[in-house]
């Protein structure tokens, strides 16, 4: 069996769509699905959650504003810590939610600081409506050499309902990683 990480961005908070204040993130509850699932395959995993050396407010127009102004200003915001023995994953998901259409500014981050030549790349994303926006064709632009993996979109609420377990379920089985 591979060894498999799976990578993750999400912050949580105030979500505009569903009305509800997330102390777990979407994206987080998305991740701990696909590692589930890829434990009772018997893979071998490891979760890695993208943490922000500063953490964003939980407030959506704060945390909008914010995002907003890295975009603008293509900022690389920095993450805390790093990933013990990356160079020994075969298989990467990466996961983040959608913001102002594009990656989180963070996501850059990560993806620019990683050398994923032989890797397999596989992202995840949740969103509000939007889709994944082109987000998983940046993905496997910026992870120069990997090989792409097919993602899934998952709007936020639906990760935290029967039907998102049952996606990711039938998602990570047709990848046959
Ligand atoms: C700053 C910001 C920008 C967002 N931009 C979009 C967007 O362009 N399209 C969309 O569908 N959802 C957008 N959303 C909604 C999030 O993608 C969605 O709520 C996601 O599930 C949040 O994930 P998290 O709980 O893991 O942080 C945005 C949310 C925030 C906070």
């Amino acid at each position: 069996m591979s060894k498999v990480l799976v990578c993750f961005f999400s912050t949580g908070g105030e979500d505009v769509a569903s009305g509800e204040n997330n102390e777990l993130g979407n994206t987080a509850v998305m991740a701990q699905l696909i590692a589930d699932k890829l434990k009772e395959d018997s893979h071998e995993v490891t979760s890695f959650r993208i943490e922000p050396s500063t953490p964003y407010p939980d407030g959506y127009d704060q945390k909008l504003a914010r995002a907003m102004e890295e975009r603008s200003m293509q900022e690389r915001p920095e993450f805390v810590g790093e990933i013990p023995d990356f160079d020994d994953y075969d298989t990467v998901f990466i996961g983040y939610p959608i913001w102002c259409s594009d990656l989180p500014m963070i996501m850059y981050t990560f993806l620019e600081k990683h050398v994923f030549t032989g890797k397999i790349v596989i992202p995840f994303c949740t969103h509000g409506g939007s889709g994944e926006s082109g987000t998983f064709q940046t993905v496997q632009e910026k992870a120069v050499g990997s090989a792409p993996g097919e993602g899934l979109a998952m709007l936020g609420d639906l990760t935290r309902k029967p039907g998102g377990k049952l996606q990711v379920d039938h998602w990570v089985e047709q990848l046959a990683v």
